[in-house]
């Protein structure tokens, strides 16, 4: 059976952005076809300045919001990368065979690391080395599929070259994961700004829909994404951004194709309109779930829990095998030790 795994930062409240480029799929369709891990992937979320009572608290709201968005513990496994000490320990291993040079050339890293230090702070040695730990995440389970937004893509082409890398050094010992991508709203970007992509970590939520927003917020910063000058519904990423986008959100929420949908559109005004309310309508089921759920945190805790257990027993026997392959004694009793010298 296929094996899936995607994971998601508890660096900022959840966004659109994050729900129709990845979560939806994972709950519509991943789940149900493919033996699939899930995981709030927390470790990542240290490599920037944090607070850690408010890691603490978006750990929760992050596991809490993928269980409203439909995924379902008794078909897929949903768990958090801190409570399985696999992922890290590949990570250093997957370090000793990517290059620094690699690292720095990563997008993400550049970005982050500019913005940084444009504000005078300092670069986290870990948001170096991130794309590491995320290439692990996969490794780990022997992903085929990682079904992630169009951000991501590069981070896993890198995970394909160090498992192609390893197998060839070492032996063969990982299987060598395939991005996907959703076919519309790959790239969610920011209704303000929409040269940039519509991110939880974005310091005005002008431009952000999260999806905790109560509705009539949703509307309000729909109703106020920038567009252009033009006045034709034309579905066109370069040259009409802001309207591209609105297109392939309501694609996206509705189902249609965003070319198709810019001919139904005579005015910009209809089309924020009607792509409001279909986000307030995607929406509205996951918020409510998120209601009953926010109400039993004890079903949240048991999912984490047993998502732990699955996820140390699916990881385990992949990174004892990195180990021995790699040139690492098994950690074994003196006397076996003797063995197997
Ligand atoms: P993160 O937390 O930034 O985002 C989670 C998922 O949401 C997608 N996404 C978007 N898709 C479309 N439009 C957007 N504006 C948008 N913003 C976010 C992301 O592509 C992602 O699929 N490094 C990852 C988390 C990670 C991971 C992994 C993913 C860690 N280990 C292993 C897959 C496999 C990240 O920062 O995602």
């Amino acid at each position: 059976m296929t094996r899936v795994f995607s994971g998601v930062q508890p660096t900022g409240h959840l966004t659109l952005g994050n729900y129709l480029g990845a979560m939806r799929r994972w709950a519509a369709v991943d789940q149900h076809r493919a033996d699939s891990l899930f995981c709030v992937v927390d470790l990542h979320a240290l490599t920037m300045d944090h607070d850690p009572a408010r890691l603490r608290r978006l750990s929760r709201q992050t596991t809490t919001l993928l269980l409203a968005s439909g995924l379902d513990p008794d078909v897929c496994t949903v768990f958090l990368q801190s409570h399985v000490d696999e992922h890290t320990r590949l990570s250093y291993l997957l370090e000793c065979v990517a290059t620094d040079g690699e690292m720095r050339r990563m997008i993400q890293y550049k970005e982050k690391a500019a913005k940084e230090r444009d504000r005078g702070g300092s670069v986290r040695l870990s948001l170096l080395t991130y794309p590491v730990l995320m290439a692990a995440d996969i490794l780990a389970y022997g992903a085929d599929e990682v079904p992630v937004g169009e951000d991501q893509a590069q981070h896993v082409e890198l995970t394909r070259d160090l498992a192609v890398r390893f197998n060839q050094r070492y032996g063969h010992t990982f299987v060598v994961p395939r991005v996907t991508l959703p076919g519309v709203a790959a790239r969610v970007m920011n209704l303000q700004e929409p040269a940039r992509k519509m991110g939880k970590s974005d310091e005005s939520g002008a431009g952000v829909v999260y999806l905790l927003d109560e509705p009539d917020a949703i509307r309000k910063k729909v109703m106020r994404a920038v567009t252009d000058s033009g006045r034709e519904v034309e579905y066109d990423r370069e040259g009409r951004p802001g309207v591209a986008n609105l297109l392939e959100i309501l694609a996206a929420c509705t189902g249609g194709s965003p070319q198709a949908l810019a001919g139904a559109y005579e005015s910009y005004g209809a089309l924020k309109k009607d792509t409001a309310e279909a986000v307030v309508e995607v929406l509205r089921p996951v918020q409510a779930r998120h209601r009953e759920l926010c109400a039993d945190p004890a079903y949240v805790e048991g999912v984490l829990r047993d998502g732990a257990q699955k996820a140390r027993a699916m990881a385990r026997p992949t990174v004892d095998a990195a180990y021995r392959a790699i040139g690492l004694l098994p950690s074994v009793e003196r006397t076996e030790l003797m063995d197997v010298r």
